[in-house]
Order: structure tokens, then C-alpha cells, then sequence
């Protein structure tokens, strides 16, 4: 089916008490927008088209950064749900198909729900997304005849029978493209909040005859997000669904709770995932890798059979290939490790490649920065780079080179060489035991004096 989505994020958010448009608000890495975007792509939706407002320029940047094709339209003043739709209009102008409502603030509709809709929509012209709630508050109230929706009703414009209702709108509705919009085109203003309400659509189109109906879903998937406690509230719900996802996948969670996962993450099967384990954006991890406790990982690929931790970091463009080792305290940014390369303890490793089989000894740190610019440091195969080693890039440590411990390395080190960069070693005999006992008698003549 031909399908576009129209997202309304024109809201102030006033209630999220920032200066950070409510629908740019991170969710599990991504802003609010981008899940909603999301679930609507995996529709296969042709064309999206954002309805912005307040921080239009922030919201339109944000949508396409993530999708270059989206259209943004700005709705300036807000008038209401249907004044938004109606906004759209014009960037679908031609196009021949389904549209789909959503709402920017609203996160966690899953692709599968929208998917009934589009399936519901073969029988009915229009189709709203409904839900149980547990307390229905101030949600628009859908009244029903049957399985045919009547009208929606809004919390402020109901009366006492219509708030006993407890089916809610979630807003998301699924009309066909013309209909949708002469339908919007024909809302007016005349209710308690003086505004243009989608809503209203329902009843408008059963009085010209159009079918209507609604299909419900979990009312965790309709979390709109007006404050920060909502958002904290879609954090536990968005990790407990991606928990229970991944070891239904076939990963391995020690302790689940305390695992944290972003809107992107990928890991294969018989991947070990220990405690404390967090995830930013952009992470691959493959089969049979394993994350131990206390690491956090972004914008990073984790090969098969690598380990990683305890107590590492993975920053954006660490690469790590099969079976290499990556153990407690060490960085990695930007950097490719060949396959069973090893860099086990305190180490900063940036703007590099390591060769197979490389072991790069405790302490030891990439300098790669010069206070104004970053530079590479390679690190051949087979290479043994010594504990406390400061590379100071650009440089080059060649295959099967070695480092001595606590060499400072400033130039290229040829295949095979052995490279020393530290100040030679002086022995004084009884030297130690000599100053010792110089400085315990300064100590006893200067007790002496103060008493
Ligand atoms: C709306 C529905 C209500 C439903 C509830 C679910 C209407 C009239 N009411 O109410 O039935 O139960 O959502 O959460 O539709 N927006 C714009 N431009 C506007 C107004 C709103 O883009 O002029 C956007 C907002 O940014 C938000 C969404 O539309 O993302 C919903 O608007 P909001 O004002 O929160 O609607 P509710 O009063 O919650
Ligand atoms: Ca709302």
C-alpha cells in the first residue's frame, strides 16, 4: 500500500520546562521525532511530512538529519490538531495513497500497530488508533456504535456520561489522502478550546456517509510525552521492550534490568551481555562476542568472538575485529583493531589501527592529539608495544616491532626494530640507605629545636 505520514511536532512542550523543543528530547539516543519516524519508515511509508512550529529550524535539522527525503512544513500560529493536518496538504499535493497521522511527542507506537491499521483500513475509510487506559484523564473519549466509531469527543468539551468512556484516542488516525484532507478542510473552531480539532474529522465524515473505525493497542505504545517524568516513563518502558527483545534474539542478559540499550542497537545471537553494561547510539555487536560489566559502548562494531571489559569504553569508530581483546579501563575512538589484537589494561587507544595479534601493553597511550590537531598512529602486526608507551602520532611501529616499557615514541620504528625512548637507567650503591639516614638525623635535630 501507497502510504505517507504526516508527524505533528508543531507543540511548544511548554510543560517539559526547556529550551529544547519537546520532540528533540533524547529517548533511548534519538530524539522523540525519530521514533516516531521509524515506526512510520517501517511501513514503508513514500513520503513524510513533519508539521513544525516552535524550534522549527532545530526540528526540520534533527528529521533530516535522519531522513534526508523528509518535507518540513511549518504551522505558525497552532490552531490545533486539524489546523496541522491541514498544513500538509500542500507538500502531498498529487500524491495517491494512505496517509498516516502521527504525533512527534508520541515514541513507542510499534510498526506492527500500524500495520493493523493499514490492514483495517481495507474495510473502513477511516481508521483512529484507540486504547484502554487505565485512567482515561484528558484524552479524547472515542464513541463507539458497535465496532463503528461515531465521533471523538474531547475531555474538555464531554459530558459526565462521555467521560465515563474509558477507549481513548491515541491520535493516530489512517485515512485515505483526499479524504483526510477535504475532511480537515471542512473542521471548525467552535468548542471549549477555540481550536481546530482533528478529532472532529470522525463525525464529519459518518454525516457524509464514510465509515469509520477504531483499532486498539497496548496503551504503553501511546505514551505521549508532555513532561520529564513522562519521558523518564517512556526510558523504562522503550528499555524494558528492547530487553525483552534482545533475549528473545538469542543474547545472553546476566542481569536485564541493568542493561541499557539505545533506539538502534544490533546483537547476534550467543552475544554475552554482562551487568552494567550501556549502550549509546550506533553499536553492532556480532555472535558470540561478549560485553563485561560496567562498559559503555557507542558508535562502535564488536566482531565475533571479541571480548570487551570490564570497565571499557568503546567511543564512536572503534572497530574491533574477531577475537580481539579489549580489557578493563581502556578507551578506544576511532580506531580499528585487527583480528586478535589485544589491549588489556589502562590504555587510550585513538586515531589508530592495530595489526593482528598485536598486544599492546598496560598503560600504553595513543598522543594523538596535538591541541589543535588529531593525528594516526599505526600499529603493525605481530607488534609488542610496551606497558606506559606513549605514541606520539603521527607515527608508525612496524610488524613484529617492539616498544620498551615506558618509551616515549616520536619517530617511525621499522619492521622488527626494538625502539627505546626512555632515559637510561643510574645505579648509586648503599646510595639509598645513605640519604635515608641523612634525612632521619635532619628530622631528630629539627624535633629537638622545637621542644
Ligand atoms: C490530542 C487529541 C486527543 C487525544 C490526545 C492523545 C485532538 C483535538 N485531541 O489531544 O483526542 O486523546 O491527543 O495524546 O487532536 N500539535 C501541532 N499543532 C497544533 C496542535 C498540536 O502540531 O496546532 C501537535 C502537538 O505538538 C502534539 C500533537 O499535535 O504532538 C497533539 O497535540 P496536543 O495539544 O498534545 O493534543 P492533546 O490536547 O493532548
Ligand atoms: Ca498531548
Amino acid at each position: 500500500m501507497n502510504t505517507a505520514l504526516v508527524i505533528l511536532a508543531a507543540g511548544m512542550g511548554t510543560r517539559m520546562n526547556s529550551e529544547l523543543p519537546k520532540v528533540l528530547h533524547p529517548l533511548a539516543g534519538a530524539p522523540l521525532l525519530i521514533h516516531a519516524m521509524k515506526a512510520g519508515f517501517a511501513l514503508d511509508a513514500r513520503a513524510c511530512v513533519i508539521v513544525t512550529g516552535h524550534g522549527a529550524e532545530a526540528v526540520a535539522a534533527a528529521a533530516r538529519d535522519w531522513n534526508e527525503d523528509a518535507t518540513c512544513v511549518v504551522q505558525e500560529p497552532q490552531l490545533g490538531t486539524a489546523h496541522a493536518v491541514a498544513q500538509a496538504a500542500p507538500a502531498l499535493a498529487g500524491f495517491d495513497g494512505d496517509v498516516i497521522v502521527l504525533y512527534g511527542d508520541t515514541p513507542l507506537i510499534r510498526a506492527e500497530t500500524l500495520e493493523a491499521m493499514q490492514e483495517a483500513r481495507k474495510a473502513d475509510d477511516i481508521v483512529v488508533l484507540g486504547f484502554h487506559a487505565a485512567d482515561p484523564g484528558r484524552y479524547g473519549r472515542l464513541v463507539m456504535a458497535g465496532d463503528t466509531l461515531e465521533r471523538i469527543v474531547e475531555f474538555k468539551d464531554a459530558t459526565d456520561q462521555e467521560r465515563t468512556i474509558t477507549l481513548c484516542n491515541s491520535g493516530v488516525i489512517a485515512a485515505d489522502a483526499k479524504t483526510l484532507f477535504d475532511l480537515v478542510a471542512a473542521v471548525g473552531n467552535d468548542n471549549a478550546a477555540s481550536e481546530y480539532y482533528l478529532t472532529d474529522i470522525i463525525a464529519i465524515a459518518r454525516a457524509r456517509g464514510l465509515s469509520a473505525t477504531a483499532v486498539t493497542c497496548d496503551e504503553a505504545e501511546t505514551l505521549g510525552i508532555n513532561t520529564r517524568t513522562e519521558l523518564a516513563q517512556a526510558e523504562a518502558a522503550f528499555q524494558t521492550r528492547a530487553r525483552a527483545q534482545a533475549l528473545e534474539d538469542g543474547v545472553t542478559l546476566l542481569a536485564p534490568d541493568t542493561v541499557y540499550f539505545a533506539h538502534d542497537t544490533v546483537i547476534g545471537r550467543d552475544a554475552v551481555i554482562e551487568q552494567n553494561v550501556v549502550f549509546g547510539p550506533g553499536v553492532t555487536v556480532e555472535s558470540g562476542a561478549r560485553i563485561r560489566a560496567f562498559s559503555h559502548l557507542e558508535g562502535c562494531h564488536v566482531s565475533q568472538r571479541a571480548t570487551v571489559g570490564p570497565y571499557a569504553r568503546l567511543r564512536p569508530g572503534a572497530e574491533l575485529s574477531e577475537d580481539v581483546h579489549v580489557g578493563n579501563f581502556v578507551e578506544i575512538k576511532n580506531a580499528l583493531l585487527h583480528e586478535g589484537a589485544k589491549a588489556n589494561h589502562l590504555s587510550y587507544i585513538g586515531d589508530a589501527t592495530i595489526g593482528a595479534g598485536s598486544n599492546i601493553g598496560a598503560g600504553t597511550i595513543t598522543c594523538n592529539y596535538d591541541g589543535v590537531m588529531k593525528h594516526h598512529t599505526e600499529i603493525g602486526r605481530g607488534a609488542f608495544i610496551g606497558s606506559n608507551t606513549m605514541l606520539v602520532a603521527p607515527v608508525r611501529v612496524g610488524n613484529d616491532a617492539m616498544t620498551g616499557s615506558g618509551s616515549v615514541i616520536t619517530t617511525d620504528v621499522p619492521d622488527g626494530a626494538l625502539a627505546l625512548g626512555r632515559a637510561p637507567q643510574v645505579v648509586k650503591p648503599g646510595m639509598a640507605v645513605k640519604l635515608m639516614d641523612l634525612l632521619r638525623a635532619r628530622k631528630a635535630k629539627k624535633n629537638k629545636e622545637n621542644n
